[in-house]
């Protein structure tokens, strides 16, 4: 980490455990503000993605994903909540684990500044049909996108360990801006049709190319620094991650190569190396898992478990729609369902409720350690809500995806329901981590 960027203050603690003797992890104050902003507005479209997936909930149980309601409704979770999570996360972890101070900090909010309010016109652009505004989300969008990965690649090469998480970041700017360029063919799609019958194959290539290729390469290069500290996990076998990342970034291109083309062997080997890196990082997580010191599990690390079991479930089903084909609208609707509303979306929740405690703490209360009152970083959010949180979400994508198998809309709009509700929980729960912990514990600081 920078000395001059950031300051040492306390680890993820415990109720128990003072802050200031808890070792480790250090937030980059210089660039707090920028992480704080994603964050803040990729809450925002957390809640506005919740909000349209009760309204795409019929949609989704008759395995209509060919619609632009549904299209839009995907990029408020994918675009808004992942990828500007993703970007602030970034802008703190390059600082504190790489040890890159960001290269320039007026262009990551510059690229906040024309991404953030461009993702929301895009989506409700394609949701509504409606090219102008489209266009001007798409454009917003491809600039704060290409500000972001200059951003990210100039400060990569300042890094003073380049590991597997440098690498990782690497790889998945690279498969952002494949995602974008294969986004803009979809999008002049819709308007004139010139891919015909080869749209569902672009699509299946963007999506994966998006899912595994940007949001999951970095979950596994994140995961490989942040597990260990939050799990007080030494002396792991961490040989895993790295096959993990060499599979999965073989295997996307081989996917996409079969996709995009009639060589379907090259998809089914793109498959085999995606089941085997997802297989490698799953692995990688056991063994943080084994060794850790802390045995009770707190609640931010149980989203990112319930997430893979979502993900594994996602993965049984990849091969079986590569074999049934496009045709399997609902078999279809549900892997993505699986894979990105139960898998990559609840993950990063769970890292949230690591990272944004940690953030607002170091706001409200960096040198006043000692003083009475002063909760710590557990003591941020309630961990039974969190816990209610999680076993709303999880229930809410179980209910989902039965909804799909019995083309209910009725069940579809009782999970959308359900997730909403466990959206709220977690919004309530960063509003309170906001503003420096429970009411109550504020006013004794202040008494
Ligand atoms: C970078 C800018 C992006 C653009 C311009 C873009 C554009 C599009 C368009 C136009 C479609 C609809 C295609 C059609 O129905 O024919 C689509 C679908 C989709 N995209 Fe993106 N996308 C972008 C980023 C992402 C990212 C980052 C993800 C995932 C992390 C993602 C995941 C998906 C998924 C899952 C679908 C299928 C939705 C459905 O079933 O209707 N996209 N994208």
């Amino acid at each position: 980490m920078s000395a001059t960027e950031s300051q040492p203050i306390p680890s993820v603690g415990t109720a128990t455990t003072p802050p200031a003797r808890a070792a480790g992890v250090s937030p980059a104050t210089r660039s707090v503000a920028l992480a704080g902003e994603h964050f803040a507005a990729a809450m925002l479209y957390l809640l506005a993605g919740a909000v349209g997936l009760v309204w795409i909930a019929p949609e989704l149980a008759h395995g209509n994903y060919l619609s632009p309601h549904v299209a839009g409704v995907t990029h408020l979770f994918t675009l808004g909540w992942l990828t500007t999570a993703i970007f602030g996360a970034l802008y703190q972890l390059l600082p504190v684990a790489l040890g890159a101070p960001i290269r320039w900090l007026r262009v990551g909010h510059a690229s906040f500044w024309t991404f953030a309010p461009g993702v929301g016109l895009f989506a409700c652009g394609v949701a509504d049909s409606t090219p102008a505004v489209q266009h001007v989300g798409i454009t917003l969008v491809a600039v704060g996108i290409a500000l972001a990965v200059t951003n990210i690649a100039a400060t990569l090469p300042r890094a003073r360990r380049r590991d597997v998480t440098w690498a990782a970041i690497l790889l998945a700017i690279t498969f952002l801006s494949s995602t974008l360029v294969l986004g803009v063919v979809l999008l002049h799609n819709l308007h004139t049709g010139f891919i015909a019958a080869a749209r569902t194959r672009v699509l299946a290539t963007h999506l994966h190319v998006a899912i595994v290729g940007w949001v999951l390469i970095t979950i596994v290069g994140v995961s490989h620094r942040l597990l260990p500290m939050f799990l007080l996990a030494h002396g792991a076998d961490t040989r895993w991650t790295r096959r993990a990342l060499i599979l999965l970034a073989v295997g996307v291109p081989l996917l996409a190569l079969g996709l995009t083309t009639h060589f379907t062997v090259f998809a089914w080997i793109g498959v085999a190396l995606l089941e085997a890196g997802f297989a490698h990082f799953v692995r990688q997580v056991r063994a943080f898992h084994s060794v850790r010191v802390r045995k009770k599990i707190d609640p931010g690390m149980r989203f990112p478990m319930v997430a893979l079991a979502f993900l594994i479930f996602a993965a049984a089903l990849g091969p079986v729609l590569l074999a049934i084909g496009s045709r399997a609208t609902r078999v279809g609707t549900a892997y993505v369902l699986s894979g990105l509303l139960g898998g990559v979306v609840m993950y990063v929740v769970g890292f949230f409720y690591k990272i944004v405690p940690l953030l607002s703490w170091t706001a409200h209360y960096r040198g006043q350690m000692s003083r009475p009152g002063v909760p710590t970083v557990a003591e941020m959010y309630s961990a039974r809500a969190a816990r209610v949180q999680l076993a709303m979400m999880a229930a809410s994508v179980i209910v989902l995806l039965v909804a799909i198998a019995l083309a209910s809309s009725i069940a579809a709009y009782a999970g959308a329901v359900l997730f909403l509700a466990g959206v709220l929980v977690f919004v309530a729960q960063l509003a309170t981590v906001a503003r420096g912990g429970p009411r109550q514990r504020v006013a004794q600081e202040a008494a």
